[in-house]
């Protein structure tokens, strides 16, 4: 009994690294065959039907960043996400029920509901945190961050990497507090290196001034706009 209290930690310790990898590797084959399929939005559409609860039925989130806006994010970065919340390599214990084989199958599920998510039209009312801090912001992101994320945070559909103009404060804050200090898994290698000396000032001026950052016109809903894919979903 007493060696085993001694070998069991030592076992779990020697298999967590290769369980890591694991889920790495599962991650990276599902995205990688989802994706290059076509996407289709129409089944998109069925499949999104389960997202409706927490992300809302325009796909908008919440301002207070406890659900993140996914409306107009780029369908390879969803399908990054699914395909890595999916296999446990980035934690979501909320989500992550949704993203068994009951509700997205394969891969071309996968493809199916980002195709769908990324066509929807983001909110024009994303939070934006301190403003006053967004020009100083603004020096910052052009210098440290520009290059992977894009000029107007647009982000790099080749890359995966996400767009982060539009998307609410609070949820971008605590996204890059939880790169930063490593839990997230799928984290981008360069990046987690790149952010380390940042003051907790700099992080809060960097995301107001993405959260400032406006999204091209034509991906924003007009002014009091809902889905009509899902009006019943909608308190009177
Ligand atoms: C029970 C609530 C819940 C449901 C249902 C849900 N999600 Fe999420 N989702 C979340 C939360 C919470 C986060 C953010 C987690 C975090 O803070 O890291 C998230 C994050 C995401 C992200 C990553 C966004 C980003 O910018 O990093 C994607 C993509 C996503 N969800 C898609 C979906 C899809 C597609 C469905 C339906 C199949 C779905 N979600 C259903 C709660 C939910
Ligand atoms: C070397 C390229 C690179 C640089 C530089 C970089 N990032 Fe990232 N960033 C990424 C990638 C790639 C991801 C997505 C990682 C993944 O696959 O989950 C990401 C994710 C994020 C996210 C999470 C977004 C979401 O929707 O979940 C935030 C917030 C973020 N970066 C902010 C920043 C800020 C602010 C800077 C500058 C201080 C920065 N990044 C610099 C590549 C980079």
């Amino acid at each position: 009994m007493k060696r085993l209290a001694i070998l069991l930690p030592l076992l779990v310790a020697s298999l967590s690294p290769r369980a890591e990898s694991l889920r790495e590797f599962l991650a990276h084959e599902e995205f990688e065959a989802a994706v290059h399929l076509p996407g289709e939005a129409r089944r998109g559409r069925e499949i999104y039907t389960y997202c409706v609860a927490c992300h809302g039925p325009e796909g908008w989130g919440t301002v207070d960043g406890s659900y993140p806006q996914i409306a107009g994010q780029l369908p390879s970065v969803i399908i990054k996400q699914l395909a890595d919340i999916r296999a446990g390599n980035r934690d979501n214990p909320l989500m992550r029920a949704f993203t068994s084989r009951r509700i997205l199958s394969g891969p071309q599920e996968i493809a199916d509901v980002a195709a769908y998510i990324s066509a929807l039209r983001m909110t024009p009312y994303n939070a934006r945190g301190p403003q006053e801090l967004a020009p100083w912001g603004a020096e910052i992101y052009r210098r440290e961050c520009a290059e992977c994320h894009g000029e107007q945070g647009e982000g790099d559909s080749e890359e995966h990497v996400p767009a982060l103009a539009g998307q609410h404060y609070p949820y971008l804050v605590r996204q890059f507090e939880e790169i930063r200090a490593g839990r997230r898994r799928n984290a981008d290698r360069k990046m987690v290196r790149q952010i380390q000396r940042f003051s907790r000032e700099e992080v809060l001026a960097v995301m107001a001034y993405c959260a400032s950052l406006r999204p091209p016109p034509e991906r924003l809903a007009p002014a009091g706009w809902t889905n009509p894919d899902f009006p019943s979903r909608r308190l009177p």
